[in-house]
């Protein structure tokens, strides 16, 4: 059995996890048990909810992360060793719950693995729009979001995966997609390349005056990956009965107890706003449906995707820290071996 190199968890971070929080640790690999498999990842997936795990001492999803724990992450990878009758040696696999960790190796149970078919798109992005970040814009915009033909729904982070998948689900329903990104440039990308129907930058000067102007009938769905300020300035221009989904809130990661207040909340009662907290962790048992569904769209040209893939376990620390400052343009991933390689 091969070594394998693992990110473990030293320290529990209480802001941003970094070098005092995290070490590389070399461990040998075990054999797989009955209705495992042994995997060798071939991409690891850069989220960043990675930092709430480590930070958070609830349970979240499966389990709080401990000292002493290898680092949380979602990946796809090759099965070397099986013990498996659905998985045999050779299969390509991702798992469904965000357990195959920062490591070079895995072994987790046939349960916890979803086929991956190499045909269908590149390995980065069978951990992206058709992965874990797929999955909670299926949720988040179908399920809580709701979005009706003919409504406007507006996406914080629309850069990330998590909105660029969102806003086109909203699309696929006859809904407007409006993004809020960081800079011209991303808000270009957006229109023109992933096809939204416009973009408003939360940078720029004149944010409210944008937004406003891109949503002259106010927002039937927020779909909010950020919080903080964009939140409040989209609470202000809630429709009537607008919902508004809460996946993420990426702008106050990392400042934990000193979360900014909201002016306009009275707006949720006077507007009968709907507002509702997403965690991809309550739908275990619909992501079949899910992952169907989105293969299904993918398939028909109606999910466009980008991804950045950064090169070596080694680097997880610098390149995870790309999350957090919009450094990345698409879904970041890190590769961990070549495709080819046995
Ligand atoms: N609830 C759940 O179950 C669940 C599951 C998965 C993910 N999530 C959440 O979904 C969100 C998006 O995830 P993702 O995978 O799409 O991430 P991503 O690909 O890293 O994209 C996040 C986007 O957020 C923007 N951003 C970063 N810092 C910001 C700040 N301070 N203010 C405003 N925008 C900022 C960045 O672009 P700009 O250049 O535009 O700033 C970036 O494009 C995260 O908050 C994540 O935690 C939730």
């Amino acid at each position: 059995m091969p070594d394998n190199r693992q990110w473990i968890m030293v320290k529990k971070p209480e802001g941003l996890a970094s070098e005092e929080h995290l070490e590389l640790k070399t461990r040998p690999t075990d054999e797989p048990g009955s209705g495992e498999v042994l995997i060798e990842q071939l991409y690891l997936s850069l989220d960043p909810g990675q930092n709430f795990y480590m930070q958070s001492s609830a349970d979240v999803g499966g389990g709080t992360m401990k000292v002493g724990d290898v680092v949380r992450a979602w990946g796809v990878g090759r099965v070397i060793a099986s013990k498996s009758g659905r998985y045999p040696v050779g299969s390509y696999v991702r798992d469904r719950y965000g357990f195959a960790g920062m490591q070079d190796y895995t072994i987790l149970p046939e349960s916890s693995l979803y086929p991956v078919d190499p045909a269908l798109a590149p390995f980065p992005a069978q951990i992206g729009v058709l992965g874990m970040p797929g999955l909670t814009a299926y949720f988040g915009m179908i399920d809580i979001g709701r979005p009706q033909a003919g409504e406007t729904a507006v996406v914080s982070g629309a850069a990330g995966v998590v909105g660029t998948t969102a806003g086109q689900l909203a699309q696929v329903k006859g809904a407007r997609a409006v993004g809020i990104a960081g800079g011209p440039d991303k808000c270009r990308y957006m229109v023109q390349e992933i096809g939204f129907d416009a973009c408003v930058d939360y940078r720029a000067e004149d944010f409210e005056e944008q937004l406003a102007a891109a949503c002259p009938n106010g927002i039937d769905v927020f779909f909010d990956n950020v919080a903080g300020k964009i939140l409040d300035s989209c609470l202000s221009k809630m429709a009537y009965r607008g919902r508004i989904v809460s996946c993420g809130a990426i702008a106050e990661y990392g400042t934990v107890g000193q979360w900014r207040g909201l002016h306009n909340y009275w707006n949720v009662l006077v507007g009968s706003l709907r507002w509702e907290g997403l965690s991809i962790h309550n739908y275990y048992d619909r992501y079949d449906e899910a992952y169907a569904a989105l293969e299904g769209w993918f398939r028909e040209g109606r999910l466009r995707h980008r991804e950045e893939v950064a090169d070596g376990l080694e680097n997880f620390i610098p390149v995870f820290h790309r999350l957090f400052t919009g450094a990345n343009l698409g879904k970041l991933v890190l590769k961990i071996r070549d495709e080819a390689v046995a």
